[in-house]
């Protein structure tokens, strides 16, 4: 799955330098949360370990995504969306020395169970498992957190909204063992 995406490579934007802090706090918070839904699914201390890795520095790529397009307040253009959508391509060209399965949560955060994500249009178990379970806490984060076009969704909405999106959006499975840590801290 890594190597099938060379030859379409789209032409990077600059490396900014500095990734931004909220998408530094995204991603330890994504982390963390990753980790107690392994808990919950069983994974073992290499998987955790990768999971934690990949979560961390599942959105470098947005490093070169230029910022008045990360914090643009209003709707994005087509063309801002597509520069955006590359952010897990250009994430695995920043992640060489990582590991295929960190570089696989990289690349992979933004597949959807049906099929209708990206950058690969993979669906169901061809997505990779650490990915899924990365898919799932990154949306939760992203839904509880500011953004510069909206507020920040309460907790209950953001859980309901990744129930709702079981089986369509998300892996099924992992959004029970979500479930089951949410409500073990509700
Ligand atoms: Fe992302």
């Amino acid at each position: 799955m890594i190597d099938a995406r060379k030859s379409d490579q789209p032409q990077s934007q600059p490396l900014r330098g500095v990734v931004p802090d909220e998408v530094l706090r995204h991603g330890e918070d994504v982390a963390k949360l990753s980790l107690r839904v392994a808990d919950e699914i069983g994974l073992g201390a290499y998987e955790r370990l990768v999971l934690a890795w990949g979560a961390r520095i599942h959105d470098i790529g947005k490093a070169r995504v230029p910022t008045g397009i990360l914090e643009k307040p209003g709707p994005l253009t087509p063309a801002e969306r597509g520069l955006i959508e590359q952010h897990p391509a250009w994430g695995v060209e920043m992640a060489p020395q990582s590991p295929i399965m960190v570089r696989e949560i990289v690349l992979h955060h933004h597949e959807r169970w049906d099929g209708s994500g990206y950058p690969e249009h993979l669906n169901g178990p061809n997505i990779p498992l650490l990915a899924r379970i990365v898919a799932v806490c990154d949306v939760f984060d992203a839904l509880v957190s500011d953004r510069p076009y909206r507020s920040a969704w309460s907790r209950e909405d953001a859980v309901t909204y990744i129930e709702h999106a079981s089986g369509r959006e998300f892996d099924p499975s992992v959004v029970d063992a979500f479930m089951r840590v949410m409500n073990a801290s509700a």
